[in-house]
């Protein structure tokens, strides 16, 4: 929980441009794209099938997670301010809920090269998706919010999740955030939770 209680005391603390999308997608795309690739190497055998099927199953969860914070958390803030912002956003988001259902599906189901197509054709459309989340709708989202508001989503984002949840995310984004932004999490984390997570960003 120390995490969680750390990372909410940094959405309380001011800073000029808190991040809304860029980490945690830097994190989702390092993460899809991990995955695809040991899907493309697991082939027929046991132990890197058993490891792809895991990264995939680690990945689609912190996807499911990650919109799940947004439905909850920024679109119901959103449509108050913006109701045709919502409409475009909403509905990304539910073109996307299908072909996540149905890639979770068949994580257990399907052979390692049809599960590695699959991910390909998931990755076309939520790379497609966090393009638009960042080079559109966040100019317009950063008009509509005060830092301090976007701050408190990012702070009730993190403490909807679970402390392992927390920290396989982290395992995806930390490795891939600038160094700036790497040493700026870790200075708002107690120093011992810093040197436990440290080795992830290196
Ligand atoms: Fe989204
Ligand atoms: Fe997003």
């Amino acid at each position: 929980m120390r995490l969680g209680q750390a990372l909410r005391s940094e959405a309380n603390m001011t800073t000029q441009r808190p991040d809304i999308f860029t980490n945690v997608h830097k994190g989702i795309r390092n993460a899809l794209f991990q995955a695809c690739m040991a899907l493309g190497r697991a082939g027929d055998d046991a132990e890197r099938n058993q490891r792809a099927r895991e990264q995939l199953r680690q990945t689609l969860r912190f996807v499911e997670h990650h919109g799940d914070n947004e439905d909850t958390l920024l679109l119901p803030l959103i449509e108050e301010r913006d109701p045709v912002l919502f409409a475009r956003m909403h509905s990304a988001h539910g073109g996307l809920a299908a072909p996540l259902r149905a890639l979770t599906s068949k994580v257990d189901t399907t052979t390692a090269d049809e599960l590695h197509l699959l991910v390909q054709d998931f990755i076309v459309l939520y790379l497609d998706h966090m393009r638009e989340e960042e080079r559109v709708f966040e100019l317009r989202i950063r008009e509509l919010f005060s830092a301090e508001e976007l701050q408190a989503f990012g702070g009730k984002s993190v403490a909807r999740t679970l402390p392992a949840d927390q920290r396989m995310m982290l395992g995806f984004m930390l490795p891939v955030m600038t160094r700036e932004d790497v040493d700026d999490f870790f200075s708002r984390v107690p120093a011992e939770l810093a040197e436990q997570l440290r080795p992830l960003a290196a």
